[in-house]
């Protein structure tokens, strides 16, 4: 819903909040549900840029002796969001709980990337439904991706009325407005933009961490690959302004944060959308390794915009990580062709071998979906050998999922489930035999590890990650924490490596 027709409806039916929840109304008068449909478009018009997000003196203390609970799904991208709202209810005045019993407002940041991502969500929001009953001045909200499906939304408003807010992925800087309007109302409240999104800047935001951190370096996705929901549920690709990128870095440095991870859907087509600059993930990458932080990662990198300036820059070494995730979905250039990819077989390992002719220590992680329609014996076993031939260290494996609303989800999904399970599993072999192959080479090796507390099966035991993110579990003093320490690798197992200190802790500040 834009906010032109959210004003119209307001003034449809100014009796709704003062009645009880009449659905049958509601449907008629109120809401307009979102639309997949106009999620789609790309209009010409200009990406509005917000650059002083504050909140508005009337919400002031809104949170008082309140305390929020939100539980995240999803990427990357949606936790970042979780911290944000985590941000604007903090600035509200409300406290963080980790229980549901104990909170006031219950969010569920949802995805929609998959069918048993949503089952999962539907699952907890039925679980919920006791706690809202015992508590009546709860406030329970769903907001994330799944809130963009207009079925999804449908859905919630005829089956789970205790439900009440829903909200988008646009409208997360309107959460005081929303939360207010809940406790006014008795009505659910709905507030979901069909657009194609701004870019917002100043939006507080609560960390989960002091050592590594998030930076959006973008928004949304028009790559439209056929079997994906996200270029609707994000809107389009819209660049944050590099001097606001290279300005938060400079704080999380100045913080005393050891790792940044810079977040896109499709973070090489980071820059495409300016009209007056000419300046691309390169350039960006660039300016950030001048930055005194150990290190620099980005995700996600989609293989056809990956560009030679690119590589020149991460060769540079430094803070720039050379651990790429670089998801290549299939091994067969028909299956790619169908998936909408924009690249072959061929142009991902040429790509790969320039990737390693620049950066010969490179380590590269992927995403592979098993089961897309009309997917042939022969064109998964192109997937096997792909992987073999690139040597991943590790990747996440999917089965499909039929998106509604997406191409592919017109295409007969005819792999039958016991198939797509098989080559799922044979490519689980895979992955791990080639991960446990890879780690071996760490044994009597000395990496650098950037220390994040104790192992979760050991408090005797510290766990922190190395360069190339390999888990490492070593004893060690826990003054360690958030600092970077050598390792010895003592024995690799399939997922992670067990070490010890090769010595104190290195002084990086
Ligand atoms: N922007 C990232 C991916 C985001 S989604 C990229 O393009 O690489 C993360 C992964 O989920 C994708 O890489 C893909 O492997 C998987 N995925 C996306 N849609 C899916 C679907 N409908 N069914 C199964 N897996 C899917
Ligand atoms: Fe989805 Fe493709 Fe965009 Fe990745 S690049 S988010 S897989 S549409
Ligand atoms: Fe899921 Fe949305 Fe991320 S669909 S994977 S939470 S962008």
């Amino acid at each position: 819903m834009n906010e032109k027709q959210r004003e119209e409806n307001s003034q449809v039916n100014p009796e709704a909040k003062k009645t009880e929840k009449d659905y049958s109304k509601y449907f008629q008068a109120v809401y307009m549900p979102p639309s997949l449909k106009d999620a789609k478009k790309r209009g010409k018009e200009d990406v509005q840029y917000q650059s002083d997000f504050s909140i508005p003196e009337e919400f002031k203390g809104l949170g008082n002796g309140k305390k929020f609970y939100i539980r995240t799904y999803g990427c990357q991208m949606n936790e970042h969001d979780t911290e944000v709202m985590a941000g604007i209810f903090a600035a509200l005045g409300y406290e963080a709980t980790d229980s549901t019993e104990d909170a006031d407002v219950i969010l569920l940041n949802t995805c929609a990337i998959r069918e048993n991502a949503e089952n999962k969500v539907f699952g907890e929001i039925g679980h919920l439904k006791p706690l809202k009953l015992e508590k009546p001045g709860l406030l329970v909200g769903v907001c994330g991706c799944m809130s963009q499906e207009e079925s999804v939304v449908n859905k919630i408003m005829q089956k789970h009325p205790h439900i009440d807010m829903i909200f988008g992925t646009h409208n997360i800087h309107r959460l005081p407005h929303i939360l207010k309007e809940a406790y006014l109302s008795k009505e659910m409240v709905i507030e979901v933009w069909s657009k194609e999104g701004d870019v917002i800047e100043n939006l507080p935001r609560v960390r989960k961490g002091t050592t590594k951190g998030w930076v959006n370096i973008m928004y949304g996705c028009d790559k439209f690959c056929t079997y994906c929901i996200v270029p609707y549920t994000r809107g389009k690709e819209r660049s944050r302004r590099p001097e606001e990128i290279i300005h938060e870095v400079r704080q999380l440095a100045a913080q005393g944060y050891q790792e940044i991870t810079l977040l896109g859907q499709n973070v090489n087509a980071y820059g495409k959308d300016f009209k007056d600059l000419d300046y691309g993930l390169g350039d960006l990458m660039d300016e950030l390794r001048k930055i005194d932080i150990p290190r620099i990662r980005f995700t996600t990198s989609h293989p056809r915009d990956f560009d030679d300036r690119l590589i020149e820059v991460l060769a540079k070494g430094g803070n720039l990580l050379d651990h790429i995730h670089l998801p290549v979905q299939s091994g067969s250039s028909e299956v790619l062709k169908l998936m909408a990819r924009k690249y072959t077989r061929e142009h991902y390992i040429e790509l790969v071998r320039k990737i390693r002719t620049a950066m010969p220590n490179a380590t590269l992680t992927t995403d592979i979906i098993v089961g897309f329609p009309n997917e042939t014996d022969e064109q998964f076993e192109e997937t096997l050998s792909l992987y073999r031939e690139v040597e991943y260290d590790s990747a996440y494996t999917f089965i499909y999922s039929p998106r509604e609303g997406t191409p592919a989800a017109k295409m007969q999904d005819n792999v039958p489930m016991r198939v797509k399970k098989e080559r799922l599993q044979r490519l689980n072999s895979l992955v791990k035999e080639i991960s446990a192959k890879k780690m071996k080479e760490y044994e009597g090796k000395v990496v650098e590890v950037l220390v994040e507390g104790e192992s979760k099966n050991n408090p005797d035991v510290l766990a922190g990650y190395t360069e190339k993110s390999k888990l490492v579990n070593f004893r060690g003093p826990r003054e360690t924490i958030g600092n970077i320490v050598k390792v010895k690798v003592t024995k690799a197992k399939t997922w992670s490596l067990d070490g010890e200190m090769a010595e104190e802790a290195i002084e990086v500040k």
